[in-house]
């Protein structure tokens, strides 16, 4: 009888102390935004923005044209041009402010641009064959049997035809080709976190579900994303664990799709009319 009460007990305490452990590395590992102020070109977009993600979550932003969704995800990318004026933003405990996009980059953070510039000169394979290398310790090199085993696997996944690995990134793509290359980028260089500024414009309905099941396919528990989109559509396919709408310089509300219904419902005015009741 005392050996089945020792037994249950040390049971008990193991489980306990595995649970405290995930929950420790959860929330040390969090990506978070802290009351940022962000301008660009001396006018101030985002100010008292605060956002907490941690790892495994999926978060959405939605938000009126121009209200700086995407200055949001550049600043967090490094872009010299969007300043941050106050606040921090930390990867993994770690502050990125003044970090360059190579090092944030290095860091496990990755942005899909929602206009994707075009590269000629250096085709779609050399390029993500380069962000993959750049990504590993300095000197370890990378077997380009691999790679490409690799890179054609993802290419069939997200029906990308082989003939665009040695075209010019984006030069010349289609709009929905372009988003696609950039998941396929994603999926190459295996984030931890990252951001999908308008990945679904331009995706055909065949494609946006081929999109979301990669990107779903990504979600180990691990990994951690923001999805910026105008649209539901992407969303019930990807199912975020919270939907904010960004209004006036921050996040004005928060909740689930849910929010994406009264959005289409009453258009951004009810945000507004919330506050005021
Ligand atoms: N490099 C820049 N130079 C000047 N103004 C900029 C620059 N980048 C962004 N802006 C301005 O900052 C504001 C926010 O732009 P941003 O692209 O972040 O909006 P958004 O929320 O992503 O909009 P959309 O939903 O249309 O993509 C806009 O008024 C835009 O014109
Ligand atoms: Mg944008």
């Amino acid at each position: 009888m005392k050996i089945a009460y020792f037994l249950c007990y040390t049971i008990k305490m193991v489980v306990f102390k595995f649970s405290m452990i995930n929950h420790w590395e959860r929330s040390m590992c969090a990506f978070e935004i802290k009351n940022l102020k962000l301008s660009v070109n001396d006018n101030v977009i985002l100010d008292g923005f605060s956002l907490k993600i941690l790892p495994g979550e999926v978060h959405a932003f939605i938000g009126k044209n121009g209200i700086g969704k995407s200055s949001l995800a550049k600043a967090i990318a490094g872009h010299p041009a969007y300043k941050i004026q106050g606040g921090d933003i930390v990867l993994n405990g770690e502050r990125i402010l003044g970090q360059s996009p190579d090092e944030i980059a290095r860091k496990g953070f990755f942005l899909a641009f929602q206009s994707p510039i075009e590269l000629p000169g250096v085709s779609l394979a050399n390029f993500i064959r380069a962000a993959v290398q750049a990504r590993l310790p300095r000197g370890t090199p990378l077997n380009g049997v691999d790679f490409y085993k690799n890179l054609y696997a993802k290419m069939e996944a997200l029906q990308i035809d082989k003939s665009f690995t040695s075209r010019p990134l984006n030069d010349g793509f289609s709009g929905g080709e372009k988003k696609r290359c950039e998941v396929l980028q994603m999926m190459m260089v295996e984030p931890k976190y990252a951001i999908l500024d308008e990945t679904d414009s331009g995706l055909d309905i065949d494609a946006l579900k081929i999109v979301s099941n990669a990107v779903n396919a990504m979600r180990d528990g691990t990994f951690s994303a923001i999805i910026i989109t105008h649209h539901n559509k992407l969303l019930e396919y990807i199912k975020p664990d919270f939907v904010h709408i960004i209004s006036d310089g921050k996040i004005a509300m928060s909740g689930g799709l849910e929010l994406i219904d009264r959005l289409e419902k009453f258009g951004y005015g009810f945000i507004h009319d919330e506050h005021t009741l």
